[in-house]
C-alpha cells in the first residue's frame, strides 16, 4: 500500500467536505487503488492540528463537528495559531490542498501557502481561484524547475470536468470556449424569468437557500467568471488576465428587459465567452434564443460549449457544490499519488 500524506490549507465547506470523503470512502479506495490516504495536518484561519502518523477517520469526523476556526483546540493535536511554515516544520506531506479564500487582490493566503508548499517539494492540489488567475504561469514554471506536481480541476466547475477536457484536446484549435459558468448568477436569472421577480427578491431567494454569499458581489459582478475564464485561456496556452475580461453587474439587471426578450421568445443568461482568435473575452448579460442548448441549462447548473477547428462539443454539470468540489480534488489527489507511486 502506497502512504500518501495530505495536508489541507482551510477548513470551511469544501476543506470540511474532502475531510469527511477521505473520512468515508478512504478505505474503498486503499482497497481499489492500493493507495492510502493520510491526513497528516489542517489548517483554518486560527490554527492546524498536526498527526504524523495520519488522523483517523473518527478523528476526522470529530474536527468536522468543531466550529469554524476552532481546530485548535483539538486535543492533543491542536496548535493554537499555527501556519503553514510551522506545520511544515512537523510534518512533511506529499501533497499540499489549497482550500483557503479566494481573494483576487493579493491572491492571499493561497498564494503564498503554495509557494511554500512548491519550495519545501510538496505537490499541489487548488481548489482556490486566485492564486491561479493572479499568478499561474510563476505558479507552474516554479513547480516544473522543482519537479512538482499542480493540479486545479476543482477551480472551474467543481465536480464536472472541464479542465480534464481542455487539456485533453492539445491538437485541437479552440476558437470559442463560451457558457454558464456561475451557478449562482444562473440561478438568480433562472427564478427572475420563471417566478418574474425582480432582481432583488431573486437574491433574497437565493441567500436563504445558501447559494448566494451575504456578500454577493464576486457573483453578480462576473468577477468569479471571469476568474474562471482567466484559468481556462491559461489551460489552453492562451492565456488572458483578470483586466481584460468586460463584464456586466447583474445586479442592474431591470425585470423589465426579462419581460422583453421573453415576448421575443428569447431569455437572457450571464454569458461568459473566450474568442480565442479575436483575443476577447466577457461576461455579458446575454440574449439567447430559448432553443439554444444553454436556455435550458437552469438553477445552479453549469454549461459550456467548446467550438473548435473540428467539432463542437458541449459539456453540462454541476458547478460548484460541497461534495462535488471536494470529489475534484481527490481526483487530482489521486492522479498526483499514481505519479508519486509510478512515476509520470
Ligand atoms: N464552495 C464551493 O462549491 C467551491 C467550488 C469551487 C472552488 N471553491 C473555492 O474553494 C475555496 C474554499 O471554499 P469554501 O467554500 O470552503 O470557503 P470557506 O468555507 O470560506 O472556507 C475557507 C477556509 O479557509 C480558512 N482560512 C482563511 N484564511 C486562512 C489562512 N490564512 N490559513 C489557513 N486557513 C485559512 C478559513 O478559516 P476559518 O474557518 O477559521 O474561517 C476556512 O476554514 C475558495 O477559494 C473557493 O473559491 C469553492
Amino acid at each position: 500500500v502506497n502512504n500518501i500524506k495530505i495536508a489541507i490549507m482551510g477548513f470551511g465547506n469544501v476543506g470540511r467536505s474532502l475531510a469527511k470523503l477521505i473520512a468515508f470512502k478512504g478505505e474503498d479506495i486503499e482497497r481499489k487503488y492500493n493507495i492510502k490516504l493520510n491526513v497528516v495536518a489542517i489548517a483554518d484561519s486560527r490554527g492546524a492540528v498536526v498527526r504524523e502518523e495520519g488522523l483517523t477517520p473518527y478523528e476526522l469526523l470529530k474536527l468536522c463537528e468543531l466550529p469554524r476556526s476552532y481546530i485548535f483546540t483539538y486535543e492533543p493535536y491542536g496548535i493554537p495559531g499555527a501556519k503553514v511554515k510551522e506545520i511544515y516544520s512537523r510534518v512533511a506531506p506529499d501533497i499540499h490542498i489549497e482550500v483557503t479564500p479566494s481573494n483576487y487582490e493579493s491572491g492571499e493566503p493561497g498564494l503564498s501557502n503554495i509557494l511554500y508548499a512548491i519550495n519545501s517539494g510538496v505537490n499541489v492540489v487548488i481548489a482556490n481561484k486566485a492564486p491561479l488567475v493572479l499568478k499561474y504561469s510563476h505558479i507552474m514554471q516554479y513547480a516544473k524547475q522543482r519537479g512538482i506536481q499542480i493540479r486545479f480541476k476543482a477551480t472551474v466547475m467543481a465536480g464536472t470536468p472541464l479542465i480534464d477536457l481542455l487539456k485533453s484536446l492539445k491538437g485541437y484549435n479552440i476558437e470559442v470556449i463560451e457558457g454558464i459558468i456561475n451557478g449562482t448568477t444562473n440561478y438568480i436569472l433562472t427564478e427572475m424569468h420563471e417566478d418574474l421577480i425582480p432582481y432583488s427578491d431573486a437574491l433574497k431567494k437565493a441567500q436563504a437557500l445558501g447559494i448566494a454569499e451575504p456578500n454577493p458581489d464576486l457573483d453578480v459582478k462576473g468577477w468569479d467568471a471571469a476568474a474562471k475564464l482567466v484559468i481556462i485561456s491559461n489551460v489552453i496556452n492562451e492565456p488572458i488576465s483578470l483586466n481584460d475580461v468586460e463584464r456586466d453587474d447583474l445586479s442592474k439587471l431591470d425585470l423589465r428587459e426579462v419581460f422583453k426578450a421573453i415576448k421575443e421568445n428569447m431569455l437572457l443568461k450571464f454569458i461568459a465567452k473566450y474568442d480565442v482568435k479575436e483575443k476577447r473575452a466577457l461576461v455579458k448579460i446575454t440574449k439567447i434564443p430559448r432553443d439554444d442548448i444553454l436556455s435550458n441549462v437552469k438553477g445552479t447548473m453549469n454549461a459550456v460549449k467548446i467550438k473548435t477547428d473540428i467539432n463542437n462539443i458541449v459539456l453540462i454539470g454541476k458547478g460548484a457544490g460541497r461534495m462535488e468540489t471536494a470529489h475534484a480534488l481527490m481526483d487530482d489527489i489521486l492522479s498526483i499519488a499514481e505519479v508519486i507511486s509510478h512515476g509520470p
